[in-house]
């Protein structure tokens, strides 16, 4: 198995390893990739839905995604797709999966199905880069704070989502989500702090308006998004990404008007998140 680094704070890219028929000390080194640089991209994989049900159980638990297309045949893995004459895509913005779960996901295993001849690539962010980026003073104001995260202004029949071209696409519309998590997480399996919000998911900070938090989340979402803390993943036909959703953000480039592009995700079950 080789490993290079995709950027210099996220990423780190596989190759010559096969993950339907992976022995489990190259699992643990693919997990501990994942845990120390937020997203690993692996090259060459013929892995066929049931091989990506098999190895996401190799993980934990799956979470299942209550708003995406399903999968007709396996309802563990969620659509993600776009078809030639929509002009929407899903996760278009920077965010990081199911953040407005009381118990967030850990991670997610996508999988390339049909590409675009040419764009949809993936961007991720490291929140742990973005968060030692900050002045002390700023850390320690953040240390002290929550914020509450939820879907339901994406999502429901009233949503960001039903205004577009993926309406029809998607489900889940009376979900009601509400979840409140430190602003500053310790990672759970590496101790490093990282600034959990995100664009997407994250309302206000609690005890604080809407009003009042969105100038700093605002700041915090332009720090996040920064282009030094951030690696561009160009998919090619066989590539999977396992990303860490506690570290990192991510945001799928909407660049390919016209082409199909349709991923299979598997979104992996977590633990609380704790300051
Ligand atoms: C997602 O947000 O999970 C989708 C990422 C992608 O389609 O590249």
């Amino acid at each position: 198995m080789k490993m290079s680094a995709m950027s210099e704070h996220v990423g780190i890219e596989v190759s010559d390893v096969d993950l339907a028929a992976m022995s489990d000390a190259d699992l643990a080194a693919i997990k501990d990739a994942v845990f120390q640089h937020g997203v690993v991209a692996v090259r060459d994989q013929a892995i066929s839905p049931q091989q990506h049900i098999a190895f996401a159980n190799r993980w934990g638990g799956i979470d299942i995604n209550n708003y995406f297309p399903v999968n007709g045949e396996f309802a563990e893995i969620a659509e993600v797709r776009k078809a030639e004459n929509q002009t929407t895509n899903i996760g278009g913005g920077w965010h990081t999966d199911h953040s407005y779960d009381q118990v967030p996901a850990m991670g997610s295993i996508l999988v390339a199905r049909e590409l675009p001849p040419s764009g949809g690539d993936t961007l991720f962010a490291s929140m742990g880069a973005a968060y030692d980026s900050l002045s002390d003073g700023l850390k320690a104001t953040l240390e002290t704070l929550k914020a509450v995260h939820s879907a339901d202004h994406v999502y429901r029949a009233d949503g960001y989502y039903a205004q577009t071209d993926m309406a029809a696409d998607l489900r889940g519309h009376d979900q009601v989500t509400r979840a409140v998590h430190p602003v500053v997480i310790r990672h759970p399996v590496t101790g490093r702090k990282v600034l959990y919000v995100n664009g997407a998911f994250t309302l206000h900070f609690e005890g604080w308006t809407r009003e009042e938090s969105m100038p700093l989340l605002n700041y915090l979402v332009s720090v996040g998004a920064r282009a030094e803390f951030a690696c561009r993943l160009h998919w090619q036909p066989g590539t999977v990404a396992i990303w860490d959703n506690r570290s990192t953000w991510h945001l799928a480039m909407n660049d390919y008007h016209g082409h199909k592009r349709v991923m299979h995700r598997i979104t992996l079950s977590g633990v609380p998140l704790a300051a």
